[in-house]
């Protein structure tokens, strides 16, 4: 586990894309996966800048997005399309036959369609890179609390929290989604390399549990100390209930010297 601190957001936002584009520079055909949440939009915009002043290729990137609501449709805006198409998207040189996020409007047949996007992982090779946000209550994707480590994609109910720090993007009156499809725990350490945002205060507590707590289904972010390759990249206010601070800044000088690939 690497754990790199950042001063603020926009340093933060600055690494990851660095580091998601230093990727896509050494395998131009990198199978990403993507999430959403306020977290994402600074480094999306840092990927849309790179890629305007062409030094990023996306023609041959393959997306998979983690999660998408239940109910809504890609058009909704608070959709995790719309989101997607936003933010990314529609600034940059995807082929759309490359964009994957589940299908929020499914109303039946919701194992064997979570299974075909497990399929379409596979068939791609497998996710590369997996972006994640956290949850102030630990969630990654939307694997609330309780999520078994092993799960895979599937239908989740949300919890009391999400729905209240979700609920801000909703009009007043506006039906609020209380479900969604997301890629399971089992399927996010799938991946060969897993990336986990997490800027603000509000984040601090479920940070410090995810990197120093015990491995629990009760923080489902705690699940990632079982991964071989992951890297949590902070700021200075996410990472304040953190207690080994100093031994990761001196891991980090020692990771520039022997292994400075791991940070570019
Ligand atoms: C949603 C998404 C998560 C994301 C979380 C945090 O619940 N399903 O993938 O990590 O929001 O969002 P924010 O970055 O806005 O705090």
């Amino acid at each position: 586990m690497l754990v790199i601190l950042k001063r603020d957001a926009g340093e933060v936002s600055h690494q990851a894309a660095q580091l998601i584009a230093g990727a896509v520079r050494r395998k131009p055909s990198l199978v990403l996966g993507l999430a959403t949440g306020s977290t994402m939009i600074g480094i999306y915009q840092q990927l849309v800048r790179l890629h305007r002043e062409g030094s990023l290729d996306f023609s041959q990137v393959v997306t998979f997005n983690l999660d998408e609501y239940l109910g809504l449709a890609p058009a909704h805006p608070q959709s995790f399309h719309h989101f997607m198409h936003e933010h990314l998207f529609a600034h940059v040189n995807i082929n759309p036959r490359n964009i994957h996020i589940p299908d929020g409007t499914i109303h039946e047949n919701y194992d064997q369609y979570c299974a075909s996007y497990e399929q379409s992982i596979r068939a791609a090779g497998g996710i590369d890179i997996q972006l994640l946000g956290i949850g102030r209550n630990g969630h990654i994707g939307f694997n609330e609390p309780t999520s078994s480590i092993a799960s895979r994609t599937r239908l989740k109910v949300l919890s009391k929290e999400t729905l209240d720090d979700n609920s801000k993007s909703f009009a007043p009156g506006e039906e609020r989604p209380r479900c969604a499809i997301t890629m399971g725990i089992g399927s996010i350490l799938d991946a060969r390399k897993v990336l986990l945002i997490a800027t603000g205060a509000s984040k601090a507590a479920a940070v410090a549990k995810s990197i120093e707590g015990p491995i629990t289904s009760a923080v489902s972010a705690s699940a990632l100390q079982l991964h071989p390759d992951v890297t949590f990249l902070v700021d200075d206010e996410a990472a304040s209930q953190l207690t080994q601070r100093d031994y990761y800044l001196r891991v980090l000088e020692m990771t520039a010297l022997l292994t400075p690939d791991r940070l570019s």
